[in-house]
């Protein structure tokens, strides 16, 4: 795989991204076989907005290859106002290895790509969260066993985890349905997308506004927050919007009975889920959120071992 940068699932061939998480899994059980895959690697994390998992998962993650991490907040960056995209790109790639970005709009890290001649991944904008959605397709596959086949509900807003689920679920054939209010649907570009790329590999993209009949016979439940970072202005309205849309027992039991339920994280217990389904026996998202941290790596390895091989190339030319 020769791909610089982890940008949107989008980019892969459907083999690709079955590779990252298979890869996700054999780190997951042999942590001590990658231990020094990145050794003396740098990577920066340029965070635009908050987090919790996105950091610690990268800043753990790199540790455990070798490498060291260099966390950048917002108020010391603040891209494209104290300092141009193209230059915080061009100062960044002479000093690390790679760069990990949370930001807001997604043509930020898409320039930054363009920009840096280092690999650039993609920590959540407000378009797409790829490597949320390799750790849910990882937590998929070691709870169901199978990804190909599973129908994915995911019941809430038609926001950027919505549409990474929804790109990684069409390369995974998994039957993803989004269920969210009238106007809250997911952009269309990525619907048509997920619907295209679903015909190869037998995955599929449904929208409605009706959560009981995405819910209905589900293999997995999943929702998000109603107001993501950002649209803290709207929180009020989103609130009565969203409201019959909340992933109740009563929604979940819609679902099959081995059904799973999941959440990015973080959540509000009585908004967009019920304390009674997310702390139930059904949730998976604290392995959820521990498969970030193995997908990243999985991530990190392949993007920056390329990093590391020119590297020691420029070293031995130069000697
Ligand atoms: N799910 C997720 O990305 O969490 P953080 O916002 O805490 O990083
Ligand atoms: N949709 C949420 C995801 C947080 C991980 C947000 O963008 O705030």
């Amino acid at each position: 795989m020769v791909r610089n940068d982890f940008l949107s699932i989008r980019d892969f061939t459907p083999q690709e991204i079955r590779e990252f998480i298979e890869l996700a899994r054999l780190i997951k059980s042999n942590p001590g076989l990658f231990a020094g895959s990145l050794r003396g690697q740098t990577l920066a994390l340029i965070f635009e907005k908050p987090s919790l998992r996105t950091r610690v998962s990268f800043d753990v993650g790199i540790h455990q290859l070798g490498g060291f991490s260099l966390y950048l907040s917002p108020a010391e960056i603040n891209l494209g106002k104290r300092e141009s995209v193209y230059d915080v790109a061009k100062n960044l790639e002479r000093m690390v290895q790679g760069i990990m970005i949370r930001t807001f709009a997604h043509e930020i890290v898409e320039q930054m790509a363009e920009y840096a001649s280092i690999p650039i991944i993609n920590g959540l904008t407000d378009y797409s969260h790829p490597c949320q959605a390799m750790a849910d397709y990882l937590t998929m596959l070691e709870v169901k066993g199978e990804v190909a086949g599973l129908k994915v509900a995911f019941i809430g807003d038609g926001n950027n985890v919505a549409h990474s689920l929804m790109f990684a679920g069409a390369q995974l054939g998994a039957n993803v349905w989004v269920a969210t209010p009238p106007k809250y649907e997911p952009d269309a570009a990525a619907i048509r997308w997920a619907t295209e790329h679903g015909q190869s590999t037998g995955g599929s993209c449904t929208i409605t506004n009706d959560p009981v009949e995405a819910a209905h016979n589900a293999d997995v439940i999943y929702t998000d927050a109603w107001t993501s970072m950002g649209q803290e202005a709207e929180k009020a309205e989103r609130e009565k919007i969203f409201r019959p849309y909340q992933v109740n027992t009563e929604l979940f039991h819609l679902a099959k009975q081995d059904a799973i339920f999941m959440h990015c994280l973080p959540a509000h217990r009585g908004e967009e889920v019920a304390p009674d389904v997310i702390d139930s026996v059904h949730s998976v998202v604290f392995q959820q959120a521990e498969n970030r941290l193995h997908a990243q790596k999985a991530i990190m390895v392949e993007l920056m071992k390329h990093e590391v091989a020119e590297g020691l190339r420029m070293r031995v030319a130069s000697s």
